[in-house]
C-alpha cells in the first residue's frame, strides 16, 4: 500500500505505462521501411512489419561442398546492408577464394513478401548476375522464416543453391523465429488492455482524490485518502463476509479457539512419530 499511499508513487507508475506503451509503438514499425516492396502492395508491407524484431541483425549461415572444395558464409538482414553492402538483403562470401570475394545474393530493393498464419517468405530480387548459369540472369535469394515459439531467432540454414536450370533460378535458405508466430489469442490481449486502464482509472482515483482531500476539505493522515471512511468500512464487511463464507465451524465451537494461547497444541505429531522409529 505504500506505493499507492503518496501521490508520487500513482504517478510514477502511470508514467512507467505511458513510456511502456509508447517504446512497444517505435519497436513495432523501426527497421522494415529500408525494404522496397517491388508491387507496393499493402498486404506485403503489412507481412514485411511481422519481421520488425529481426531488424539490424546480421544473421549468418555457413555451407560447405561434401568434398570441401567450396565453402561459402551467407550474410543476411532484414530490410538492412547485410554485412555493410549497401542494398544487400543477402550477401555471400568465398571463403576459400585469396580475395575476400563477396557475391550480392539479393537486395532488399527489390522485395517481395507473402506470409500465412506461421510463416513469412521473403524473397530478395535483383542480385549480382549469373556468370554463366540461368541464362546471366540477377540472383534471387528466397528465405522461408518460419514459427517457432522456442526461439527469438533460430539459426539460418542454406537449404539449396537452384542453378541448374535456364531461369528463375534462386537460393533458398530458413529460419526459425517466434516473430512470424500467430498471436497468442486475443484473451491475453484484452485482459491485458482491461488491467492498463483499471491500473490507470486507480491511480486517477487516487491522485485525484487525494488532492481533493488534502487541498479542498483539508484532511491530515489517512484521512486524506479519498473515501477514507467508505473503505474502512468496505474493508470491515469483506471481512465479516469473509468470515461468515469461508469459516466451516462457529467459531465459538471450536476448540482451537477455546485452547488458551500458551497451551501446546502440537502435542499428536510427536506421538504418531514414535511409532516410525525402528526399534
Ligand atoms: C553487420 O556486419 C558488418 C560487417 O561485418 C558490420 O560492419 C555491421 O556493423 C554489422 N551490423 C549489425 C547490425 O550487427
Amino acid at each position: 500500500m505504500k506505493v499507492f499511499s503518496s501521490p508520487s508513487g500513482g504517478l510514477f507508475l502511470v508514467w512507467t505505462l505511458m513510456i511502456h506503451l509508447v517504446l512497444c509503438g517505435v519497436y513495432a514499425s523501426d527497421g522494415i521501411e529500408n525494404c522496397k516492396v517491388l508491387s507496393n502492395s499493402v498486404s506485403e508491407q503489412k507481412v514485411l512489419t511481422r519481421l520488425a524484431p529481426l531488424t539490424h541483425k546480421n544473421i549468418t549461415a555457413e555451407s560447405k561442398s561434401k568434398n570441401g572444395d567450396e565453402s561459402y558464409k551467407y550474410v543476411f538482414q532484414v530490410c538492412g546492408d547485410a554485412g555493410n553492402v549497401p542494398g544487400a538483403g543477402v550477401i555471400q562470401m568465398d571463403m576459400k577464394a585469396k580475395e575476400k570475394k563477396v557475391t550480392v545474393i539479393g537486395t532488399y530493393y527489390a522485395t517481395k513478401a507473402f506470409g500465412g498464419s506461421d510463416w513469412v517468405m521473403l524473397i530478395y530480387k535483383n542480385g549480382d548476375k549469373y556468370d554463366s548459369h540461368c541464362s546471366s540472369e540477377k540472383r534471387t535469394a528466397i528465405i522461408m522464416i518460419s514459427c517457432n515459439r522456442k526461439t527469438d531467432m533460430g539459426e539460418l540454414e542454406v537449404v539449396l543453391e537452384e542453378r541448374e536450370r535456364t531461369n528463375d533460378c534462386f537460393y533458398l535458405f530458413e529460419l526459425d523465429s517466434s516473430a512470424v508466430c500467430p498471436a497468442l489469442e486475443s484473451k491475453m490481449g484484452t485482459g491485458s488492455i482491461l488491467l492498463i486502464i483499471g491500473v490507470c482509472l486507480l491511480a486517477v482515483y487516487l491522485i485525484g482524490g487525494f488532492l481533493y482531500q488534502r487541498l479542498i476539505v483539508g484532511a491530515k493522515g489517512m484521512e486524506q485518502f479519498p473515501n477514507y471512511a467508505f473503505w474502512v468500512e468496505f474493508g470491515n464487511l469483506t471481512a465479516d463476509g469473509c468470515d461468515f463464507v469461508c469459516r466451516s465451524r462457529n467459531r465459538e465451537d471450536s476448540p482451537a479457539y477455546r485452547r488458551g494461547p500458551t497451551e501446546p497444541v502440537e502435542e499428536e505429531p510427536e506421538e504418531r512419530d514414535d511409532h516410525l522409529l525402528p526399534m
